[in-house]
């Protein structure tokens, strides 16, 4: 049994990928419950909703970019979404992922490096809790940009704490002047409601003739 304050904030503070993968190793099992049950994480559902008013295709194929135990494919099934892939660092989030039988393909990989994944081949990237403190910074917008096919779709939340600390704001807007992508919606809405954290949820199209 994991004290769940004590693992998030270890989760919150990992100093190298290393650490942060056994962190998350240590919580697989509880993880759904402690955060869903427990702490009022609703960054999932709320970035999953945003996605879906964009993505009305109930056959796009989506892949969610650092899918944990796959909170977030949860949502994306139950709303009829049947090609989803999953893909993260954590081999033990990964098996949690498997067992809810939603994804049909999942990926173990470190989305801060060059992504086995072949360019113009999803029509979504959805990414939820992971461009967070510690995690994953705005390095990563090129790759997923990458694999998403031109006129496809990105959606991820930012932790508040990340925001400000990882220069989003000026990574992001950098991409659009590159012509790369352009911003669709970008809201605030509440992370984890037992900490009373924030996240950004936002969302941009990849540009279509590139
Ligand atoms: C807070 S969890 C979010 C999981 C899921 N999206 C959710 O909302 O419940 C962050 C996830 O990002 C993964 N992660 C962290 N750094 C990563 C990296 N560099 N590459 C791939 N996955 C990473 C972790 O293993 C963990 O499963």
């Amino acid at each position: 049994m994991t004290n769940r304050k004590e693992i998030h904030t270890r989760v919150l503070n990992a100093t190298s990928k290393e650490e942060l993968a056994t962190v998350y190793g240590e919580w697989a099992e509880q993880y759904d419950k402690d955060l869903i049950d427990e702490m009022g994480y609703v960054a999932p559902a709320f970035a999953s909703q945003v996605l879906l008013e964009y993505v009305e295709d109930q056959s796009a194929k989506i892949l969610d970019a650092g899918c944990g135990t796959g909170l977030v494919g949860a949502n994306l099934h139950q709303k009829g979404y049947r090609n989803l892939e999953g893909f993260d660092y954590s081999a033990q989030m990964l098996a949690r992922a498997k067992d809810k039988g939603i994804y049909s393909r999942l990926h173990q990989g470190d989305l801060t490096g060059k992504l086995d994944l072949p360019e113009n081949s999803y029509d979504a990237i959805i990414s939820v809790g992971t461009f967070t403190c510690g995690h994953v910074g705005p390095e990563a917008f090129a790759e997923l940009i990458r694999i998403t096919k031109p006129g496809g779709h990105l959606c991820f939340t930012v932790r508040d704490q990340a925001w400000e600390e990882d220069n989003y704001r000026i990574a992001m807007d950098k991409i659009e002047k590159s012509g790369a992508w352009h911003r669709l919606e970008e809201k605030t809405t509440d992370y984890i409601q037992q900490e009373e954290s924030s996240c950004n949820v936002c969302i941009y199209q990849k540009t279509a003739n590139i």
